[in-house]
């Protein structure tokens, strides 16, 4: 069961002194560890520890109820099954319990066998469940990456687009703030598309300067320019029957929208420094973090070209607006860091959750993601607290910010101090800020920080 010489431990939560009494004598009796615990609160102080494979709560008490406590578990550590005491009237709550995540309900009186069968039967799951989990996560060998969390209403309208339009060969134009998995939902079209075996090459169009990202498209023959010692196919080609992604639409510069256009209008490309065209059949997927209607006002985006990507679009909302998600998320990530962090971590401590709930993720799924992957890293309990994910810590004390600093020298400082902390590595630099490192790229191009 556990790598314990016990059959599991069990935590019994009754606000009832001679119940909790009775329980643990039962238990024990059949080779159980049982600890004990008077309320919610002080079950949750218990939980935090770790160690528990499994709780047995009654539903009334005082302060922290039983629904609470499983909110919980479920939330800090999911693997840990639950079972519910329900006296006579509150079985409704009961089937409410087992939609949260309970295992199974028992009625108080409860019959001493069907208590027993039921605790040996969820141990028995909880033991199966977490080998299926260690096996999956080997034999991804990556522990569910690539995987996409919907739990919020909006993100599984999101999916249902996604399984909606993934068979056509429709444009999809998709939008969100940074970090909210545009390139995720991309990937997820392709996936779903007939294509799903071709190629998807994303392409960052703020990523390069604008000769560049000319011939890493359109690809060149040999001599088109100098430095073209030999030809080489572009990026459309590579993509021909696949997927191709253009990031970051608005950061292409006109004169290759217009080459952009021509492209999806005639089905072909010509390479730098020849006029034969190649057939390409691509299937276009764009992404911005900026509204397309803003780009297209501020002229940065072609209007012709707009209609033409803007067949479908997709809007990914910001995490703050979709706060079912967080929780989902940050478990999520947590297994993938489970194996990397080579220590036993069961969850996240209720102030972790309550702090996760609370903050307003500027940097939205990536933010998270990276302040799982620290909270892992640095916790020193079996579970995450709120400190250890060091949320929305700011390196300034606002009070010492001299008067007339605007923010963007309050941002530039910060970048800066970041690069130098990483010796100008901009991954690990644009990971602390909790920014993409598009974003990251862009905010140096703009102050004319690049080197
Ligand atoms: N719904 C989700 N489920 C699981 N992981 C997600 C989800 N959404 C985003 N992620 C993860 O969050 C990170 C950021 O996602 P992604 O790169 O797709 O964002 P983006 O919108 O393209 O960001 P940017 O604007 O900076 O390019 C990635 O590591 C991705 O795997
Ligand atoms: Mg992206």
């Amino acid at each position: 069961m556990t790598d314990t010489d016990h059959n599991g431990h069990i935590l019994v939560v009754d606000d009832e002194p001679s119940m909790r009494t009775t329980l643990s004598i039962l238990l024990r009796r059949e080779g159980y560890e049982v600890s004990q615990a008077g309320t919610g609160a002080e079950a949750l102080g218990m939980l935090e520890q770790g160690g528990y494979d499994m709780v047995l709560t009654d539903l009334k008490m005082e302060g922290i109820d039983g629904m609470e406590l499983l909110r919980h578990i479920k939330a800090a550590a999911p693997q840990t099954e639950v079972l519910i005491f329900t006296a006579y009237g509150t079985i409704a709550t009961a089937v409410e319990a087992m939609k949260l995540g309970a295992y199974d309900y028992i009625g108080k009186p409860f019959d001493e066998e069907e208590l027993l069968l039921k605790v040996a039967r969820a141990l028995e799951r909880k033991a199966l469940v977490s080998e299926v989990r260690d096996l999956r996560a080997e034999l991804k060998g990556q522990g569910g990456r690539g995987k996409i969390i919907a739990a919020s209403k909006q993100m599984r309208e999101v999916l249902a687009r996604v399984r909606q339009v993934a068979p056509t060969e429709a444009t999809v134009l998709i939008e969100g703030e940074s970090g909210t998995g545009k390139e995720v939902v991309a990937r997820a079209i392709h996936q779903a598309s007939p294509r799903s075996d071709r190629p998807f090459i994303p392409v960052n169009c703020s990523a390069f300067p604008e000769t560049l990202l000319e011939s890493e498209l359109f690809g060149y023959e040999k001599g088109a320019f100098t430095g073209a010692d030999k030809a080489r196919k572009g990026l459309f080609e590579a993509a021909h029957t696949g997927t191709l992604l253009l990031d970051e639409i608005g950061d292409m510069p006109p004169p290759l929208q217009g080459k952009l256009l021509r492209v999806l209008q005639e089905g072909e490309v010509r390479r730098l420094g020849s006029t034969v065209p190649i057939k390409v059949q691509v299937r276009i997927v764009t992404a911005t973090n900026k509204g397309a209607e803003q780009l297209v006002a501020q002229g940065t985006l072609r209007e012709d070209l707009f209609y033409r990507l803007n067949v479908v679009r997709i809007s990914i909302p910001p995490l703050r607006e979709r706060p079912d998600d967080i929780i989902p998320l940050a478990q999520h990530f947590l297994e993938i860091c489970r194996k990397k962090a080579q220590k036993e971590i069961t969850g996240f401590a209720p102030d972790a959750v309550k702090a996760m709930l609370d903050h307003p993720w500027p940097g939205n799924v990536r933010e998270l993601e990276n302040a799982v992957e620290r909270g892992a890293i640095t916790c020193r309990s079996p579970s995450i607290t709120a400190q250890d994910l060091s949320l929305g810590l700011f390196p300034l004390d606002a009070a010492s910010v001299e008067k007339g600093t605007t923010l963007k020298e309050l941002e530039q400082s910060c970048i800066l101090t970041a690069l130098e902390r990483h010796g100008g590595n901009q991954a690990k630099a644009a990971r602390e800020l909790g920014i993409g490192r598009n974003t990251l790229w862009r905010r140096l191009k703009e102050y004319g920080l690049l080197p």
